[in-house]
Protein backbone atom coordinates (compact mmCIF):
# COMPACT_ATOMS: atom_id res chain seq x y z
CA UNK A 1 0.00 0.00 0.00
CA UNK A 2 1.43 3.84 -0.51
CA UNK A 3 0.08 6.04 2.90
CA UNK A 4 0.54 9.72 2.04
CA UNK A 5 0.73 10.66 5.72
CA UNK A 6 3.20 13.47 4.98
CA UNK A 7 0.24 15.89 4.29
CA UNK A 8 -0.47 18.54 7.17
CA UNK A 9 -2.69 16.55 9.28
CA UNK A 10 -4.03 19.52 11.78
CA UNK A 11 -5.22 21.28 8.60
CA UNK A 12 -8.93 21.00 7.58
CA UNK A 13 -7.41 21.77 3.88
CA UNK A 14 -10.30 22.18 1.54
CA UNK A 15 -12.77 20.29 4.25
CA UNK A 16 -15.25 22.45 5.23
CA UNK A 17 -14.94 20.46 8.71
CA UNK A 18 -12.45 18.04 10.34
CA UNK A 19 -15.26 15.54 10.35
CA UNK A 20 -15.27 15.09 7.24
CA UNK A 21 -11.49 14.70 6.31
CA UNK A 22 -11.55 12.60 9.09
CA UNK A 23 -14.02 10.46 7.62
CA UNK A 24 -12.57 10.40 4.37
CA UNK A 25 -8.95 9.30 5.89
CA UNK A 26 -10.05 6.16 7.03
CA UNK A 27 -9.20 4.37 4.35
CA UNK A 28 -5.63 5.65 4.30
CA UNK A 29 -5.67 4.84 8.42
CA UNK A 30 -6.41 1.09 7.29
CA UNK A 31 -3.84 1.19 5.18
CA UNK A 32 -0.85 2.57 8.07
CA UNK A 33 -2.64 0.28 10.27
CA UNK A 34 -1.16 -2.85 7.59
CA UNK A 35 1.97 -1.35 7.63
CA UNK A 36 2.52 -0.75 11.51
CA UNK A 37 1.44 -3.81 12.47
CA UNK A 38 1.63 -6.06 9.59
CA UNK A 39 4.85 -8.10 8.36
CA UNK A 40 5.26 -7.76 4.47
CA UNK A 41 3.49 -11.75 4.62
CA UNK A 42 0.50 -10.36 5.97
CA UNK A 43 1.47 -11.82 10.06
CA UNK A 44 1.00 -9.37 12.83
CA UNK A 45 3.90 -7.70 14.61
CA UNK A 46 3.25 -8.05 17.97
CA UNK A 47 5.15 -7.86 21.29
CA UNK A 48 6.00 -11.32 22.32
CA UNK A 49 5.32 -9.83 25.82
CA UNK A 50 2.46 -8.53 25.22
CA UNK A 51 0.51 -11.87 23.25
CA UNK A 52 2.40 -13.84 26.09
CA UNK A 53 0.32 -11.80 28.74
CA UNK A 54 -2.70 -11.90 26.99
CA UNK A 55 -2.25 -15.39 26.31
CA UNK A 56 -1.88 -16.38 30.07
CA UNK A 57 -5.05 -14.33 30.79
CA UNK A 58 -8.32 -16.32 31.43
CA UNK A 59 -10.67 -13.35 30.67
CA UNK A 60 -10.14 -10.08 28.73
CA UNK A 61 -11.61 -7.05 29.79
CA UNK A 62 -12.21 -4.45 27.46
CA UNK A 63 -12.68 -0.38 28.69
CA UNK A 64 -14.01 2.26 27.46
CA UNK A 65 -16.31 5.23 27.27
CA UNK A 66 -18.49 6.65 23.91
CA UNK A 67 -17.22 5.84 20.69
CA UNK A 68 -14.81 3.72 22.34
CA UNK A 69 -16.87 1.69 24.57
CA UNK A 70 -18.85 0.88 21.09
CA UNK A 71 -15.39 -0.35 19.42
CA UNK A 72 -14.87 -2.45 22.30
CA UNK A 73 -18.30 -3.92 21.61
CA UNK A 74 -16.96 -5.20 18.09
CA UNK A 75 -13.70 -6.50 20.06
CA UNK A 76 -15.24 -8.87 22.21
CA UNK A 77 -16.89 -10.53 19.07
CA UNK A 78 -13.37 -10.40 17.32
CA UNK A 79 -11.48 -12.31 20.52
CA UNK A 80 -13.89 -14.35 21.05
CA UNK A 81 -14.47 -15.52 17.79
CA UNK A 82 -10.78 -15.64 16.78
CA UNK A 83 -9.23 -16.76 20.32
CA UNK A 84 -11.84 -18.65 22.05
CA UNK A 85 -10.80 -16.46 25.44
CA UNK A 86 -14.07 -14.83 27.12
CA UNK A 87 -14.02 -10.95 26.57
CA UNK A 88 -15.92 -9.00 28.76
CA UNK A 89 -16.82 -5.39 27.64
CA UNK A 90 -17.51 -2.34 30.39
CA UNK A 91 -18.42 1.36 30.31
CA UNK A 92 -15.66 2.94 32.46
CA UNK A 93 -17.92 5.00 34.21
CA UNK A 94 -19.85 2.07 35.38
CA UNK A 95 -16.97 -0.29 36.01
CA UNK A 96 -14.61 2.62 37.99
CA UNK A 97 -17.67 2.16 40.93
CA UNK A 98 -19.56 -1.18 39.58
CA UNK A 99 -16.59 -3.56 39.51
CA UNK A 100 -17.41 -7.00 38.33
CA UNK A 101 -16.15 -10.40 39.96
CA UNK A 102 -12.84 -10.72 38.52
CA UNK A 103 -11.99 -13.83 36.65
CA UNK A 104 -8.55 -15.66 38.03
CA UNK A 105 -6.48 -14.09 35.53
CA UNK A 106 -7.85 -11.17 33.98
CA UNK A 107 -5.61 -8.42 31.30
CA UNK A 108 -7.65 -5.37 31.18
CA UNK A 109 -7.64 -3.36 27.48
CA UNK A 110 -7.90 0.01 27.65
CA UNK A 111 -9.52 2.17 24.50
CA UNK A 112 -9.51 5.35 24.28
CA UNK A 113 -8.86 8.10 21.50
CA UNK A 114 -7.54 10.94 23.45
CA UNK A 115 -5.54 8.44 26.23
CA UNK A 116 -6.92 11.15 28.66
CA UNK A 117 -10.50 10.09 29.41
CA UNK A 118 -10.81 10.52 32.84
CA UNK A 119 -13.74 7.79 33.57
CA UNK A 120 -11.08 5.54 31.83
CA UNK A 121 -8.25 6.65 33.47
CA UNK A 122 -10.40 5.53 37.16
CA UNK A 123 -10.21 2.08 36.26
CA UNK A 124 -6.63 2.16 35.10
CA UNK A 125 -5.59 3.15 39.11
CA UNK A 126 -7.97 0.40 40.19
CA UNK A 127 -6.60 -1.99 37.79
CA UNK A 128 -3.34 -0.92 38.76
CA UNK A 129 -3.63 -1.22 42.59
CA UNK A 130 -4.60 -4.60 41.56
CA UNK A 131 -1.48 -5.50 39.91
CA UNK A 132 -3.14 -6.58 36.86
CA UNK A 133 -1.81 -6.31 33.51
CA UNK A 134 -3.03 -4.42 30.62
CA UNK A 135 -2.79 -2.87 27.13
CA UNK A 136 -3.78 0.63 26.40
CA UNK A 137 -4.86 1.28 22.51
CA UNK A 138 -5.15 5.16 21.64
CA UNK A 139 -4.30 7.64 19.28
CA UNK A 140 -1.85 9.77 21.50
CA UNK A 141 1.46 8.42 22.29
CA UNK A 142 2.20 9.49 26.08
CA UNK A 143 -1.22 9.76 26.98
CA UNK A 144 -2.21 9.57 30.77
CA UNK A 145 -3.90 6.10 29.82
CA UNK A 146 -0.66 5.37 27.23
CA UNK A 147 2.09 5.39 30.03
CA UNK A 148 0.24 4.43 33.23
CA UNK A 149 -1.17 0.88 31.28
CA UNK A 150 1.90 -2.24 31.19
CA UNK A 151 1.73 -1.69 27.28
CA UNK A 152 0.29 0.27 24.71
CA UNK A 153 -0.79 0.15 21.05
CA UNK A 154 -0.86 3.41 19.08
CA UNK A 155 -3.87 3.69 16.66
CA UNK A 156 -1.69 5.80 13.92
CA UNK A 157 -5.08 7.60 12.35
CA UNK A 158 -3.41 11.11 12.83
CA UNK A 159 -4.74 13.63 15.22
CA UNK A 160 -8.91 13.25 15.30
CA UNK A 161 -10.05 16.94 15.48
CA UNK A 162 -13.91 16.62 15.41
CA UNK A 163 -15.36 16.08 18.84
CA UNK A 164 -17.17 13.20 17.26
CA UNK A 165 -15.00 10.25 16.90
CA UNK A 166 -14.59 8.52 13.31
CA UNK A 167 -11.01 7.04 12.21
CA UNK A 168 -9.75 6.46 15.73
CA UNK A 169 -13.57 3.95 15.98
CA UNK A 170 -12.47 2.54 12.90
CA UNK A 171 -9.05 2.32 13.89
CA UNK A 172 -9.38 0.90 17.22
CA UNK A 173 -11.15 -2.25 15.64
CA UNK A 174 -8.86 -2.45 12.96
CA UNK A 175 -6.23 -2.97 15.61
CA UNK A 176 -8.83 -5.33 17.91
CA UNK A 177 -8.69 -7.14 14.75
CA UNK A 178 -4.85 -7.62 14.36
CA UNK A 179 -4.68 -8.52 17.86
CA UNK A 180 -7.22 -11.20 17.87
CA UNK A 181 -5.72 -12.61 14.78
CA UNK A 182 -2.12 -12.91 16.64
CA UNK A 183 -3.09 -13.97 19.46
CA UNK A 184 -6.05 -16.62 18.28
CA UNK A 185 -2.92 -17.79 15.43
CA UNK A 186 -0.99 -18.66 18.63
CA UNK A 187 -3.45 -21.06 19.91
CA UNK A 188 -3.91 -22.70 16.47
CA UNK A 189 -7.51 -21.59 16.13
CA UNK A 190 -8.92 -22.14 13.09
CA UNK A 191 -11.17 -18.85 12.38
CA UNK A 192 -7.93 -16.45 13.04
CA UNK A 193 -5.54 -19.10 11.07
CA UNK A 194 -7.90 -18.61 8.18
CA UNK A 195 -8.35 -14.44 8.43
CA UNK A 196 -6.08 -13.33 6.01
CA UNK A 197 -5.42 -10.07 7.77
CA UNK A 198 -3.80 -8.19 5.27
CA UNK A 199 -6.21 -9.19 2.20
CA UNK A 200 -9.02 -7.91 4.56
CA UNK A 201 -7.73 -4.44 5.70
CA UNK A 202 -6.98 -4.38 2.10
CA UNK A 203 -10.37 -4.72 0.92
CA UNK A 204 -11.54 -2.63 4.11
CA UNK A 205 -9.60 0.25 2.23
CA UNK A 206 -10.78 -0.03 -0.92
CA UNK A 207 -14.78 -0.63 0.68
CA UNK A 208 -14.30 2.71 2.61
CA UNK A 209 -13.32 4.53 -0.14
CA UNK A 210 -16.16 3.39 -1.93
CA UNK A 211 -18.72 4.09 0.78
CA UNK A 212 -17.18 8.07 0.67
CA UNK A 213 -17.07 8.25 -2.80
CA UNK A 214 -20.78 7.85 -2.53
CA UNK A 215 -21.40 11.28 -0.82
CA UNK A 216 -23.81 12.73 -2.59
CA UNK A 217 -26.22 9.64 -2.35
CA UNK A 218 -25.84 9.87 2.27
CA UNK A 219 -26.18 13.21 1.87
CA UNK A 220 -29.68 13.23 -0.27
CA UNK A 221 -30.86 10.02 2.07
CA UNK A 222 -29.89 12.24 4.79
CA UNK A 223 -31.88 15.43 3.92
CA UNK A 224 -34.74 13.35 3.22
CA UNK A 225 -35.07 11.43 6.99
CA UNK A 226 -33.30 13.21 8.94
CA UNK A 227 -33.56 16.65 8.67
CA UNK A 228 -37.01 17.24 10.38
CA UNK A 229 -37.39 14.40 12.41
CA UNK A 230 -37.45 14.40 16.23
CA UNK A 231 -36.24 10.69 16.66
CA UNK A 232 -34.50 8.07 14.73
CA UNK A 233 -33.88 4.47 14.70
CA UNK A 234 -30.78 2.08 13.74
CA UNK A 235 -31.65 -1.74 14.50
CA UNK A 236 -29.29 -4.42 13.89
CA UNK A 237 -28.23 -7.55 15.74
CA UNK A 238 -24.92 -9.07 16.53
CA UNK A 239 -22.18 -6.98 15.38
CA UNK A 240 -24.65 -4.69 13.62
CA UNK A 241 -26.52 -3.92 17.12
CA UNK A 242 -22.91 -2.89 18.10
CA UNK A 243 -23.63 -0.77 14.70
CA UNK A 244 -26.51 0.48 15.25
CA UNK A 245 -25.18 1.89 18.94
CA UNK A 246 -21.97 4.13 17.39
CA UNK A 247 -24.03 4.78 14.34
CA UNK A 248 -26.87 6.39 16.73
CA UNK A 249 -24.70 8.26 18.69
CA UNK A 250 -22.78 9.48 15.82
CA UNK A 251 -26.65 11.34 14.98
CA UNK A 252 -27.29 12.33 18.68
CA UNK A 253 -24.07 14.00 19.37
CA UNK A 254 -23.77 16.18 15.97
CA UNK A 255 -27.38 17.01 15.13
CA UNK A 256 -29.33 16.65 18.16
CA UNK A 257 -31.73 13.95 16.40
CA UNK A 258 -32.87 11.45 19.79
CA UNK A 259 -31.66 8.78 17.91
CA UNK A 260 -31.55 5.60 19.65
CA UNK A 261 -29.17 2.41 18.84
CA UNK A 262 -31.34 -0.99 19.19
CA UNK A 263 -31.13 -5.17 19.25
CA UNK A 264 -33.75 -5.25 16.76
CA UNK A 265 -34.94 -8.48 18.43
CA UNK A 266 -35.72 -6.01 21.66
CA UNK A 267 -38.21 -3.70 19.54
CA UNK A 268 -41.41 -5.78 20.03
CA UNK A 269 -40.96 -5.81 23.75
CA UNK A 270 -41.35 -2.15 24.14
CA UNK A 271 -39.63 0.64 22.27
CA UNK A 272 -41.97 -0.05 18.93
CA UNK A 273 -44.43 2.46 20.89
CA UNK A 274 -42.52 5.08 19.91
CA UNK A 275 -42.60 3.87 15.80
CA UNK A 276 -44.86 6.56 14.27
CA UNK A 277 -46.28 7.56 10.79
CA UNK A 278 -42.69 8.42 9.39
CA UNK A 279 -40.37 7.82 12.30
CA UNK A 280 -36.96 7.08 10.38
CA UNK A 281 -35.51 3.37 11.31
CA UNK A 282 -32.22 2.09 9.58
CA UNK A 283 -31.93 -1.40 9.76
CA UNK A 284 -28.17 -2.77 9.44
CA UNK A 285 -28.06 -6.23 7.87
CA UNK A 286 -24.54 -7.79 7.70
CA UNK A 287 -24.33 -10.61 9.06
CA UNK A 288 -25.87 -14.19 7.53
CA UNK A 289 -27.66 -15.81 10.81
CA UNK A 290 -30.09 -13.03 11.86
CA UNK A 291 -30.02 -11.39 8.30
CA UNK A 292 -33.50 -12.22 8.08
CA UNK A 293 -35.01 -12.07 11.33
CA UNK A 294 -33.67 -7.55 11.12
CA UNK A 295 -35.81 -7.81 8.06
CA UNK A 296 -38.90 -8.64 9.43
CA UNK A 297 -37.95 -6.51 12.66
CA UNK A 298 -37.67 -3.66 9.72
CA UNK A 299 -41.21 -4.95 8.48
CA UNK A 300 -42.62 -4.61 11.53
CA UNK A 301 -41.93 -0.74 12.17
CA UNK A 302 -42.84 -0.29 8.36
CA UNK A 303 -46.33 -1.76 9.27
CA UNK A 304 -46.45 0.80 11.62
CA UNK A 305 -45.52 3.93 9.30
CA UNK A 306 -41.84 4.33 10.02
CA UNK A 307 -39.64 4.99 6.66
CA UNK A 308 -37.13 2.58 6.64
CA UNK A 309 -33.45 2.57 5.50
CA UNK A 310 -31.32 -0.37 5.08
CA UNK A 311 -27.48 -0.61 4.73
CA UNK A 312 -26.60 -4.56 3.69
CA UNK A 313 -23.67 -6.46 3.15
CA UNK A 314 -23.71 -7.11 -0.77
CA UNK A 315 -24.13 -11.22 -0.14
CA UNK A 316 -27.30 -9.72 1.45
CA UNK A 317 -28.68 -7.15 -0.56
CA UNK A 318 -31.93 -7.34 -1.79
CA UNK A 319 -33.85 -5.17 -4.42
CA UNK A 320 -34.86 -2.04 -2.86
CA UNK A 321 -31.88 -2.01 -0.21
CA UNK A 322 -30.81 1.46 0.31
CA UNK A 323 -27.05 1.43 0.55
CA UNK A 324 -25.04 -1.72 -0.49
CA UNK A 325 -21.43 -2.36 1.17
CA UNK A 326 -18.57 -4.27 -0.76
CA UNK A 327 -18.04 -7.75 0.48
CA UNK A 328 -15.73 -8.67 3.13
CA UNK A 329 -15.43 -11.00 5.83
CA UNK A 330 -18.23 -10.82 8.17
CA UNK A 331 -15.81 -10.34 11.19
CA UNK A 332 -14.68 -6.64 9.97
CA UNK A 333 -18.12 -5.47 8.86
CA UNK A 334 -18.90 -3.14 11.04
CA UNK A 335 -15.36 -1.39 9.52
CA UNK A 336 -17.91 -0.49 6.75
CA UNK A 337 -21.27 -0.51 7.74
CA UNK A 338 -19.83 2.50 10.11
CA UNK A 339 -18.90 4.65 7.19
CA UNK A 340 -22.76 5.38 5.74
CA UNK A 341 -23.76 6.20 9.06
CA UNK A 342 -21.02 8.60 10.07
CA UNK A 343 -21.86 10.41 6.63
CA UNK A 344 -25.20 10.68 7.38
CA UNK A 345 -25.05 12.31 10.65
CA UNK A 346 -22.52 14.67 9.38
CA UNK A 347 -24.84 15.93 6.16
CA UNK A 348 -27.76 15.95 8.68
CA UNK A 349 -25.81 17.67 11.29
CA UNK A 350 -24.00 19.99 8.26
CA UNK A 351 -27.61 20.42 6.12
CA UNK A 352 -29.33 21.66 9.84
CA UNK A 353 -26.28 24.75 9.76
CA UNK A 354 -25.17 23.37 13.02
CA UNK A 355 -20.87 23.35 13.87
CA UNK A 356 -20.49 20.17 13.11
CA UNK A 357 -16.85 19.69 14.76
CA UNK A 358 -17.56 21.42 17.67
CA UNK A 359 -21.50 19.97 19.06
CA UNK A 360 -23.08 22.18 21.94
CA UNK A 361 -22.33 20.70 24.89
CA UNK A 362 -19.36 18.72 24.34
CA UNK A 363 -16.03 18.45 24.70
CA UNK A 364 -13.60 16.54 22.45
CA UNK A 365 -12.23 14.84 25.44
CA UNK A 366 -13.76 14.27 28.57
CA UNK A 367 -11.11 14.71 31.39
CA UNK A 368 -13.40 15.06 34.12
CA UNK A 369 -15.54 12.35 35.90
C1 LIG B 1 -17.48 10.00 20.35
O1 LIG B 1 -17.92 10.52 19.11
C2 LIG B 1 -17.55 11.02 21.45
N1 LIG B 1 -16.81 12.18 21.13
C3 LIG B 1 -17.20 10.43 22.81
O2 LIG B 1 -18.19 9.46 23.09
C4 LIG B 1 -15.82 9.74 22.96
O3 LIG B 1 -15.79 8.56 22.21
C5 LIG B 1 -15.62 9.39 24.44
O4 LIG B 1 -15.60 10.60 25.18
C6 LIG B 1 -14.33 8.60 24.70
O5 LIG B 1 -13.22 9.37 24.37
P1 LIG B 1 -11.78 8.65 24.27
O6 LIG B 1 -11.86 7.65 23.17
O7 LIG B 1 -10.80 9.75 23.99
O8 LIG B 1 -11.53 7.97 25.61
Amino acid sequence: FHVDMNADETDKGTYPFYMLKEIDEQPNVMRKLAQEYLSDTGKPVISDDLLNDMQEADRLYIVGAGTSYHAGLVGKRLFESMTQKPTEVHISSEFAYEQPILSEKPFFIFLSQSGETADSREVLVNVNSGNYKSLTLTNVQNSTLSREATYTLLLHAGPEIAVASTKAYTAQIALEAILAKALGERDNQIVASNFDIRQQLGLVATGMQALVDEKNVIENIAKDYFLNTPNAFYIGRGLDWTVSLESALKLKEISYVQAEGFASGELKHGTIALIEEGTPVIGIITQKRTAGLTRSNLQETMARGAKTITIVASKLAKPGDTIILPDIDEHLTPLLSVVPAQLLAYYTSLNKGLDVDKPRNLAKSVTVE
